[in-house]
């Protein structure tokens, strides 16, 4: 590709992020010409690797998490030789010292334009430290040579949030800040622009006056895993609405941009987030849902409650499942409501956005009455099924006049023969293009940021729970579907 010399430095360079995900991400765009001709990845971390040695941890690695299966030999040849480690000591002067020199011998090779990328991979305690570190040792250049990429989570409330963005604004400006959300790379969440902006069928219905109520709905099969130390101080709220799912909203809420710029989409996505009505504490309870998994049977296996997971509170009140009933108050949502949910050790794994749309006026077909209307949907599977599909009456075939609902189905799977990118690549070449149209702007964070904060102050002072309240293995707690059941609808799922 034509991109400039890059030097890509990955702090946690040892890190599972890095193992599953960014370098498979960066192998991937190497073998699929994306990569710049010149690059130097740098791994850092508290262990000391040799760059052999190093080369073979992330061989091993890719080997076992690439989408492309076993890493091929000529490829890994030429792919190989670029990775390097150096081992790095946040509070040692001199690590930080080495790391400069590193760069500057790459850049010295490589020529002037070459462009430096710092990918903050490392727990969210660590990120002021390194960027003071880039500042202090004049690490940090500028617009047009050197991108910070922090990871997740951004923040843990509203406040910690605000002070990292008034940290990270000190030492960068906001075109070398790319925060990652990585729903946002992923190629049926990117396809939402695609099916709303490029599509005139879609944009007229798109509102108020067709459409009962939108869902968003991501359950997850896998428990807590190994990640119950970060999980603890995190919870569904703010490990996935905080973030992905009120992204995902964005993309269904936001009004038509006037061009594909990054700033003109995520000024369109923010207006939405602050459009949301905010809920006062007395509020929360009537529109928002928490549970926490307790032990049950997956796929004939029994599995621990998340009170026995590793690194878990026994008594912990940390949900791990959230449900939370939505408004926009603008002109094209008012009354609509957006029912979000997300939870773990749930009956199926699959992200899913329904558009239930509105009843027809009048009905001329007795059948089913009351729940035909239900049936005319539009469904986005993001995954693991990534498909789109209308879901409509028809009569069935017969001599009575009988309606049946039918899908007009999109399906990736048998529409494309190729494989689609995973998020991390999609993500990682645009941070090199220096295209920031899939990264969260600050604001945009803080904006998130504060419609969550009333869910969990509320929350956080409420502390007798009935926890666990819901089995792994089912729909999550009763009370989630009670939430959406008031309302007359139940959660929609793929058969
Ligand atoms: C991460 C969360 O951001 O997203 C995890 O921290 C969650 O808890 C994951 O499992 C889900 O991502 P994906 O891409 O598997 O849907």
């Amino acid at each position: 590709s034509n991109l400039k010399p890059t030097i890509f430095i990955i702090f946690g360079g040892t890190g599972d992020l890095n193992k599953r995900k960014l370098a498979p991400a960066l192998y991937n765009l190497y073998t699929e010409g994306y990569m710049p001709e010149k690059f130097s990845i740098i791994g850092t971390g508290r262990t000391e690797f040799t760059d052999e040695k190093y080369q073979q941890e992330l061989l091993d690695s890719i080997n076992e998490f690439s989408r492309n299966g076993k890493v091929k030999a000529d490829k890994w040849e030429k792919f190989g030789v670029n990775i390097h480690y150096c081992p790095i000591d946040i509070t040692s002067q001199k690590t930080f010292e080495d790391l400069k020199e590193n760069i500057e011998k790459y850049k010295a090779e490589f020529g002037e334009d070459t462009q430096v990328i710092y990918y903050l991979a490392v727990a969210p305690n660590f990120f002021p430290l390194i960027a003071e570190c880039l500042k202090k040792y004049k690490l940090t250049g500028n617009e047009s040579n050197s991108r910070i990429v922090v990871e997740k989570p951004f923040g843990h409330d509203l406040e910690s949030a605000k002070e990292l963005n008034l940290l990270l604004d000190g030492i960068f400006t906001e075109k070398q800040i790319y925060r990652i959300d990585h729903y946002l790379g992923k190629e049926t969440v990117q396809n939402m622009m695609a099916f709303r902006f490029a599509n005139s069928l879609f944009e007229p219905l798109w509102n108020r006056n067709y459409i009962d109520h939108v869902q968003i709905s991501v359950t997850e099969q896998l428990g807590v895993g190994d990640r119950g130390g970060y999980y603890e101080g995190s919870g569904a709220l703010r490990d996935m609405i905080q973030n992905h799912l009120l992204q995902l909203l964005c993309l269904v809420g936001m009004e038509a941009p006037i061009s594909f710029d990054a700033d003109e989409i995520r000024d369109r996505k923010v207006e939405v987030l602050k459009a949301m009505r905010p809920f006062k504490p007395e509020e929360v309870s009537y529109n928002s849902v928490r549970g926490q998994y307790g032990k049950g049977w997956v796929a004939g296996k029994e599995v621990p409650g998340y009170r026995h997971e590793n690194a878990v509170d026994s008594h912990s009140n940390t949900e791990t499942f959230a449900a939370v009933k939505f408004h926009i108050d603008n002109w094209r949502w008012q009354g609509v409501p957006f029912y979000l949910r997300t939870g773990k050790r749930l009956n199926q794994t699959s992200s899913l956005i329904t558009i239930q749309f509105k009843d027809v006026p009048h009905h001329i077909f007795s059948s089913n009455v009351a729940e035909i209307w239900q049936q005319n949907r539009l469904i986005i599977s993001l995954q693991p099924e990534m498909s789109i599909r209308l879901q409509v009456q028809a009569k069935r075939p017969g001599v009575d006049m009988v309606l049946n609902p039918v899908d007009m189905v999109f399906d990736y799977k048998g529409t494309y023969d190729t494989d689609t990118p995973e998020a991390y690549e999609t993500l990682l070449l645009d941070a090199m293009e220096g295209d920031q149209t899939l990264f969260m702007r600050g604001d945009q964070v803080e904006a998130a940021w504060e419609l969550v904060m009333p869910i969990i102050n509320t929350w956080e002072n409420k502390t007798s729970l009935n926890f666990p309240n819901y089995p792994a293995d089912s729909w999550g707690p009763e009370e989630a579907e009670a939430l959406i059941a008031r309302d007359g609808f139940h959660w929609f799922t793929l058969p």
